[in-house]
């Protein structure tokens, strides 16, 4: 009988569900919807974000399934993220606040520092104008005391490479006990989740299928042959496959899905495993970062390189 793997412990002491629907770019009309499915499904972890500007919906959502009896507000996980543009210690208090009023939340299960870049509030885009002043341990002491007021019950980082944690560890009073990043067969983290176990940090994995619905991403994870060949001896789709070999390595996996077939399917992965001798395939598979961050890059930004921005771990 397959180990189940629904939570992983974090360095609070809190369950954190080991699969979590993904809301990035789940656009309004339709995020609602989802979310409802998944919780309906059995998920009991949302990941979601101001920028993702949905936010407004998921609280409706959530209001509604609380309201009906679905589920109790202390069985649900919901993650939020600060946005580059309120890293101002004075700031932050005020975008959870904005954060919590949208979800109709008291508090959320998880808070992260988005990205380790800060922007003006008012110059749109990520341009050479935009930049402002980047203070981590600042931005994490205003980070602390969200935990402290309990409006955050975990805090954490995302998008951070091993030295950004490292750095932060050394003047954090509370240390993250998050750091979310991409993760999947084709950037499986090698080096930072090594970091991140050692330190006590749960890795949690965004895009866990390879984001194959974004433009500007030249997805290739779930037509890998490695995945294709597991899927195929296991019966399963190489989504499925995925998505187990991450929660089989310890990380929470957040996959997006709209669609409720997608949304059942990516959560039918409990009752089985990637046995050893397949497991083992996956580190033949050529690591490949899709989400570079490149955004971020310019002449007036603190990375002049991606080399910079993740300190070499690309
Ligand atoms: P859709 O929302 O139409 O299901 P990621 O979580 O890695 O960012 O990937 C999200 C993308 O993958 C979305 O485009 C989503 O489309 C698609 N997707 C979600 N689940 C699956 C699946 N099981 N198989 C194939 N594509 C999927």
């Amino acid at each position: 009988m397959a180990e189940e793997i629904r939570y992983f412990e974090l360095n609070t002491g809190a369950k954190i569900p080991s699969v979590g629907l993904g809301t990035w770019q789940a656009p309004p009309g339709v995020v609602g919807d989802a979310v409802t499915a998944a919780v309906k499904a059995g998920y009991r972890h949302i990941d979601c974000a101001r920028v993702y500007e949905n936010e407004k919906e998921i609280g409706t959502a959530l209001k509604k399934l609380f309201e009906e009896g679905v589920i109790k507000r202390e069985d649900l996980w919901v993650t939020s993220k600060l946005w580059c543009s309120h890293h101002a210690p004075e700031d932050v208090p005020v975008a959870m606040d904005m954060t919590l009023q949208e979800l109709q939340l008291d508090y959320v299960d998880l808070y992260l520092i988005h990205w380790p870049f800060a922007k003006k509030k008012d110059v749109p885009g990520f341009g050479p104008d935009c930049v402002a002043p980047l203070d981590i341990p600042a931005t994490w002491k205003a980070m602390e005391k969200l935990y402290d007021s309990g409006k955050a019950r975990a805090i954490g980082v995302s998008n951070f490479s091993s030295k950004k944690l490292e750095d932060l560890l050394k003047v954090a009073r509370v240390p993250p006990a998050v750091n979310q990043v991409e993760c999947h067969p084709v950037w499986n983290q090698s080096k930072l989740r090594e970091f991140c176990q050692s330190n006590g940090i749960h890795l949690s994995a965004y895009s866990p299928l390879g984001s194959p619905g974004t433009k500007w991403i030249k997805s290739d994870v779930l037509s890998n042959p490695v995945l294709s060949m597991v899927a195929e001896k296991l019966g399963k789709t190489p989504g499925q496959v995925a998505l187990r070999w991450g929660l089989q390595r310890g990380q929470s996996v957040l996959p997006k899905s709209t669609n409720e077939g997608r949304i059942k399917e990516n959560f039918d992965v409990f009752d089985w495993s990637i046995p050893e001798d397949l497991f083992v395939k996956f580190s033949e598979i050529k690591q490949r970062r899709l989400i570079g961050g490149q955004f971020l890059v310019h002449d007036l930004s603190p990375y002049k390189s991606v080399q910079e921005l993740w300190d070499g771990e690309i």
